[in-house]
């Protein structure tokens, strides 16, 4: 089984909560959203190997360490995850970019993926795949299965909020993918929206109703 880590400190709760409040504007849900998910790949990276390296400060040598040459992929789920992506990208320049789109298709109800665009050794790359909200699951499932049939192996996935339900979908389709989220909330409404959450990343990100 998946390991699912909230990451539960201070300054993201803070911001949580701004972000969480309805007469929040789309100009601080963005940068509070870009934020938080630069505060959490924090986590999410933690246990990124390192190696051993030799410099010159300007006094002497020292050993010290940097990231062992793991290559990096991360991969927003659109729309939502792009307002995830920019801070992450920032502190892991060389971290190569993917996209994935999937929609639900209203008479199958199965997930269709209609964009997908893979860093071509997607197979070699550490993954972190993001989308600000975890509700049903039905996206971040079908969305790592594409991942993984392209050939995808280590996948993390990070979100924002999450639901119960969201949690025990995506656990139970990828028990290899461990799951990093700010909070998990009570439960989904009817219509598929997080309770209490914070309404709907996507129109709130871009200003779409
Ligand atoms: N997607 C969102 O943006 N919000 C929810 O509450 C559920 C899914």
């Amino acid at each position: 089984m998946s390991q699912l880590h909230v990451v539960d400190h201070p300054l993201i709760q803070h911001k949580l909560t701004i972000i969480r409040d309805k007469h929040t504007g789309s100009k601080i849900f963005r940068e509070l959203v870009s934020e938080i998910s630069m505060l959490l790949s924090y986590e999410v990276m933690r246990e990124l190997p390192t190696e051993e390296k030799e410099i010159e400060t300007p006094i002497t040598t020292a050993k010290t360490k940097v990231l062992s040459g793991k290559k990096l992929g991360l991969i927003p789920i659109l729309r939502a995850g792009l307002g995830m992506l920019e801070s992450v990208r920032d502190i892991v320049p060389a971290a190569r970019v993917g996209h994935i789109g999937v929609y639900r298709d209203p008479e199958t109800l199965n997930p269709v993926e209609y964009y997908c665009k893979l860093p071509q050794d997607i197979h070699e790359r550490e993954l972190i795949v993001m989308d600000p909200m975890l509700a049903t699951g039905g996206s971040a499932v079908a969305s790592i299965q594409f991942i993984k049939d392209r050939g995808g192996k280590n996948i993390r996935f990070m979100c924002i909020n999450a639901a119960p339900e969201g949690i025990e979908e995506l656990q139970k389709a990828h028990p290899d993918v461990d799951i990093w989220t700010c909070s998990v909330d009570e439960k989904l409404n009817e219509h598929g929206y997080i309770i209490p959450g914070l309404g709907d990343a996507g129109d709130r990100l871009f200003g779409t109703k």
